[in-house]
């Protein structure tokens, strides 16, 4: 029998590109996404890759009636992988109180649910925003925490913890803590991608939107840092690669894999790319060249930051399929095909 998925935040950039790669590997998805960060058109997007109807509850789960139900009427989840949540780290400096309150709530009220109803398999979508700005630029999951730079991302330290504090409590039921650095890219069939709702704060969003026109230039954030040529780095991963890492993740934990009740992984590629390289792997591949400017530093971010991913490979059994330009490759088709599709 088909295992019966929950993922939450189904209808988000990862968690979309999670659910086509969980239908292509056999299990059974339902979602709860209230569509307060995305569009309805993504499950129009999931079907024409994959070919089903994903059921999808469009509630808030900080509402705990309401989250509790989803369970109630499917008594046969046998995991849940749990993206919902606000992501917009300068957002999340002006609004605190919402993003804690939107980001634990939902967590809480999933896990007493988990509890309640008695299931085993946890995936939490966590991020490397949780080492903060730290002392050695490739972080293992043992790189000491740094103060998270933002609300948000005291979020996920938070979320961490308050995951493993309940799972000391439970005989039954185990975790996958999934750190991402930078997801970019979309699905090879540009069916799916990234929808940033207002003008967006990500690096590969602002490149394609410049490119396209619906931005007239995009600035780098400062050419003034001690790297190789003066820009930041940062860890650029494929999306896709991330969503099957999910599908992995939930395997390892079904097929009892894991040593420990919750574990935590890195989701990098393991190299550190400069703004600039990212701005010419996107020239190259596309063949245009970017309208850009250099800029000032913008406040909040770390000088570099890339993961060692080598637990995640070991483990998992994580292979990374995409490379730079692929990520930039399926990043323009995605933006082309929402030109063409209004
Ligand atoms: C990447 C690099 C910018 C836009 C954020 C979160 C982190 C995470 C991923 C969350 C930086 C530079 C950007 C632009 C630029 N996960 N940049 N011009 O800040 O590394 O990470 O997203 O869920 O928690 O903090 O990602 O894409 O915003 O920036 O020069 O117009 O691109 O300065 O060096 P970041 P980003």
């Amino acid at each position: 029998m088909m295992s019966k998925i929950l993922v939450t935040g189904g209808a988000g950039y990862i968690g979309s590109h999670t659910i086509v790669d969980l239908i292509e590997n056999g299990f059974e998805v339902i979602s709860a996404d209230d569509f307060s960060c995305s569009h309805k058109t993504v499950f129009n997007g999931i079907k024409k890759i994959t070919g089903k109807d994903v059921v999808n509850y469009a509630i808030d789960l900080t509402n705990f009636d309401d989250t509790r139900n989803i369970f109630l009427e499917n008594k046969d989840i046998a995991g849940v992988i749990h993206f919902a949540a606000f992501k917009a780290v300068g957002e999340s400096t002006e609004k605190p109180l919402s993003y804690y309150h939107n980001n634990l709530t939902s967590l809480i009220n999933v896990l007493k649910c988990i509890d309640e109803f008695g299931v085993k398999h946890f995936v939490f979508s966590s991020s490397c925003t949780v080492y903060g700005n730290p002392d050695e630029y490739c972080v293992t999951e043992d790189t000491p925490q740094k103060n998270a730079a933002s609300p948000y991302g005291v979020t996920k330290q938070l979320g961490e913890r308050i995951i493993e504090d309940y799972l000391h409590t439970s005989a039954n039921s185990s975790a996958v803590l999934l750190r991402y650095f930078n997801p970019v890219g979309a699905h090879p069939s540009a069916q799916i991608g990234e929808l940033p709702i207002g003008k967006p704060m990500n690096l590969v969003p602002a490149i394609t939107q410049t490119a396209i026109g619906i931005l007239p230039k995009m600035f780098v954030y400062g050419n003034d840092y001690d790297t190789r040529d003066g820009s930041c780095i940062r860890d650029y991963i494929h999306v896709c690669d991330i969503a099957n890492a999910h599908t992995l993740a939930l395997q390892y934990l079904i097929n009892k894999n894991n040593q420990s009740n919750c574990e935590v992984f890195n989701l990098g590629s393991g190299a550190g790319v400069t703004v600039l390289e990212a701005i010419r792997a996107f020239e190259t591949v596309t063949n245009q060249q970017l309208n850009y400017e250099i800029g000032s530093r913008r406040k909040g971010d770390v000088i570099a930051i890339y993961a060692n991913n080598n637990l995640a490979k070991e483990k998992l059994g994580w292979k990374i399929k995409y490379d730079l330009n692929n990520m930039m490759q399926t990043a323009w088709q995605w933006q082309l095909h929402l030109k063409e599709n209004g």
